[in-house]
């Protein structure tokens, strides 16, 4: 048994500091693996994520070191084997990025089926057609999905939807192939932009990240580097949501505000004063929360992976908000849970209808994925009374000291692991 106890009402107050992003992370890890030569990664964040990553990588031979907790330096020179399928590695989506980096360098990858959070059916079509239109052949086998290619040639790909893994995948594969690939209608996501400047501070050419074209000439050899990733979103995100909600003042650290801006938007339209400063964002919720709409949509638009916090916050927020997941089918699981602290949320397919109630309280919950797990502490952060969340190997999978991040601004949360340790808690916060 390993759970968050919290005890609500407090509202956070303080500044925290914000990790690497995870899932920039995750795809420069896999790229480390197209050079001989060492690279130095900086600001990792120590995740189980990028722990899975990174013990998959020492399974076929890649050296790595760490430096200190969020410093990584790692060797593929020895690399031994091109088949990944370590357990721990089906577990996480971002798995699939072996394919894209062990094909582009090595031209054949076995990679073990991508696991990762199950918020519907998540295809890979799109990675498998990049990969073809650059002379790769692509099967899936007794669980694995094996690509190979005699040569691999650069190629005009047109994406049918915007993915950022596909865009990732297919960028890190025409980073080393003949000529040239241009890639249309390619995610804008800053982590994309990211894997791009990390690729091409080992020596590719690609041009165009962060717009919906993105083009790539391809090189023979790609060199070492020392790469800092940038600053988790997310995380970032979550923190503002948990300020709102708890009708607190958090300045989060060490940010990127350019990448917050759809977030803070909505936090301003729900009644939130919002400061940028060049690093940092100061979320102050002094007002009782309003309503409003929200739709996800791929980068510059509000994120998929906030809109459960978002969800959290609109349950207290005075009048009807309605919510609309465009990117996921099965991403509202978490709405159950929050029912049972009190919310009034009804979820017609991907839309939620969320009627604001005054507050929550505290419940037994259990986090169904990464981020409703982290939303569902921002619920019982602000609910009345005690609750329990199970399930914290999902929030551990993205947010790294999350109790501890959180207990700096003043909140009462604890990870307990027995009964005894629960009933300490509860007599602790009386
Ligand atoms: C990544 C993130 C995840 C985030 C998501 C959207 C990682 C490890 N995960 O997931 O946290 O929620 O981006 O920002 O970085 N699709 C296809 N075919 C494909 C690929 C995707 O139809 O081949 C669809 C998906 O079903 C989804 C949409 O495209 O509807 C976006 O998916 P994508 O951006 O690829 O998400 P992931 O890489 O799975």
């Amino acid at each position: 048994m390993e759970q968050y106890a919290i005890k609500g009402g407090n509202p956070l107050v303080g500044e925290v500091e914000i990790g690497g992003a995870k899932n920039a992370a995750l795809a420069i890890l896999a790229a480390a693996a197209m050079t001989d030569e060492t690279v130095t990664i900086e600001n990792v964040p120590d995740l189980r994520d990028t722990m899975a990553m990174l013990q998959a990588m020492e399974s076929i031979g890649i050296r790595v070191e760490k430096l200190d907790r969020h410093t990584i330096k790692i060797n593929a020179g020895t690399i031994n084997d091109l088949i990944i399928e370590d357990d721990s590695i089906k577990k996480i989506r971002a798995s699939y990025y072996f394919l894209g980096a062990l094909l582009g360098k090595y031209k054949k990858a076995e990679v073990a089926l991508p696991g990762g959070c199950n918020i519907g059916l998540r295809p890979i079509d799109q990675h498998i057609k990049g990969f073809r239109a650059l002379g790769a052949d692509v099967r899936i086998e007794h669980g694995l999905i094996i690509t190979e290619a005699k040569r691999l040639v650069g190629s005009h790909i047109y994406l049918d939807v915007v993915t950022v893994g596909a865009t990732i995948n297919i960028m890190m594969a025409a980073a080393m192939a003949e000529g040239q690939t241009i890639i249309e209608n390619a995610a804008k996501e800053p982590h994309v932009v990211d894997v791009a400047n990390f690729l091409n501070s080992m020596g590719a050419s690609i041009k165009g990240a962060g717009t919906d074209v993105i083009r790539i000439k391809g090189v023979q050899k790609l060199h070492g580097t020392e790469y800092a990733i940038i600053p988790d979103q997310i995380e970032a995100g979550t923190f503002m949501f948990a300020a709102a909600v708890t009708r607190g003042d958090v300045t989060v650290k060490n940010v990127i505000p350019k990448h917050l801006e759809s977030i803070s938007a909505k936090l301003i339209e729900i009644g939130c004063e919002v400061e940028e400063s060049d690093d940092a964002v100061r979320v102050v919720a002094a007002k009782p929360l309003t309503h409003t709409h929200v739709k996800t949509l791929p980068y510059p638009g509000f994120p998929t992976d906030m809109q459960p916090q978002i969800t959290v916050a609109l349950g207290l927020s005075k009048g009807t908000s309605i919510v609309t997941e465009s990117i996921f089918e099965n991403r509202f699981k978490y709405v159950d849970e929050l029912t049972r602290m009190g919310a009034n949320i009804k979820v017609e397919s991907n839309t939620a209808i969320i009627d604001g109630v005054p507050k929550y309280t505290g419940a037994s919950l259990t986090a169904p994925d990464l981020r409703a797990g982290a939303a569902l502490v921002t619920a019982a952060l602000a609910a009345e009374g005690i609750s329990t969340i199970d399930d914290i190997k999902f929030i551990e999978r993205g947010y790294e000291d999350f109790p501890q991040k959180l207990q700096s601004l003043g909140a009462q949360i604890e990870k307990v692991c027995t009964e005894r340790e629960l009933q300490k808690f509860r007599l602790k916060i009386g």
